[in-house]
């Protein structure tokens, strides 16, 4: 058996543990592994290489992807998707491991519909993806933002600021709200529910009396409200905070990946394999409670992750947000 594996989209911690796990997983089966430079583009383009045991030294703990990523515009058309699938025949590659987020488990779909034989496995940082509890490199931008808030949380307190803190997370408010709860943040503005303004507002002005030294406001880069107008709002207002706005940005896109992220990615990759080993296609390896399942790739692409209402609820009664 050849199999090829890619990593696409967004990089994410830990994508060298999963490509690392696809093929040390693949060797003890005595199969072929390659490797797909740039993601997508580098498929179209025929960049595949073989892998071997020694090309995978050192790359457990590292951050970004040693295969190089991107989010390839040619292969979103139907043409670009045939001309992948044709390289991967002329190389004779009987199988394709992708790691990446929504985009790329997309594309892997649409190389199943064309007789491609895939398995996908969950990597971005938003945790936006459908089917799985955790995305490989979710924990390491998490701890990654909150640091940043922890270290914001010093400057402000000294100073008797608030801080709004914008985080990544396209169109998913996790990141934003799971870091505002582990930083103890007084707000965590997010996509998925309605920001309320003039309870925030309230409950900025109702700190800054009381005498609380700091106030900071998580917001997530997809939330209605953005972090540049409440950072305006805050500091459109008389009698409140002085504020300061700060975008973590791709900081929370790099590093070193968290021990959770790295145990995540040699579970995904191995069952990748395993998937494969079992001729499996079309399903992307999941993490659900304990286990690992697999998932039909049409359910993932599909669908729309949640983010728990609880624990948004949660988030407003620790930081005393008015109702
Ligand atoms: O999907 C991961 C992500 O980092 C998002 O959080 C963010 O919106 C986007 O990618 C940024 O993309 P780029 O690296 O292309 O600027």
């Amino acid at each position: 058996m050849r199999v090829a594996v890619l990593t696409s989209g967004g990089d994410a911690p830990g994508m060298n543990a999963a490509v690392r796990a696809v093929a040390r997983a693949a060797f003890f089966r005595d199969w072929e592994v390659f490797g797909v430079r740039d993601g997508y583009r580098g498929l179209l383009e025929g960049r595949i290489y073989p892998i071997d045991r020694r090309g995978l030294g050192g790359i457990l703990h590292r951050g970004g992807t040693i295969l190089g990523t991107e989010r390839s515009v040619e292969f979103a058309t139907p043409e670009g998707q045939r001309q992948a699938a044709g390289r991967l025949e002329e190389v004779g590659i009987d199988a394709l491991v992708v790691i990446g987020g929504n985009g790329s488990l997309t594309g892997a779909l649409r190389l199943v519909e064309l007789g491609v034989s895939v398995v996908g496995v969950p990597a971005s940082i938003d945790n936006d993806v459908c089917g799985t509890e955790a995305a490989i490199g979710v924990d390491t931008a998490l701890n990654t933002a909150l640091q940043a808030i922890d270290r914001l949380k010093d400057t402000a307190s000294s100073h008797h600021r608030a801080h709004v803190v914008e985080v990544m997370g396209r169109d998913c408010g996790y990141l934003a709200l799971m870091s505002a709860i582990a930083g103890g943040a007084e707000a965590a503005i997010v996509p998925e529910f309605e920001p309320r303004p003039e309870a925030l507002l309230l409950h900025i002005k109702k700190a800054y009396d009381q005498g609380k030294s700091h106030f900071i406001v998580v917001v997530a880069e997809g939330a209605p409200l953005s972090a540049e107008e409440i950072h305006e709002y805050i500091n459109g207002t008389e009698g409140t905070y002085d504020a300061r706005l700060t975008v973590v940005g791709h900081i929370q896109r790099g590093g070193i990946p968290t021990a959770y992220d790295r145990i995540l990615a040699s579970r995904l990759g191995t069952a990748a394999a395993q998937a494969l080993a079992d001729g499996d296609s079309g399903t992307m390896v999941a993490v659900r409670g304990d286990a690992i399942e697999r998932v039909p790739l049409q359910e993932v692409v599909g669908g729309e992750r949640e983010l728990d209402p609880e624990l948004y609820k949660m988030a407003e009664v620790l930081a005393e947000l008015p109702e």
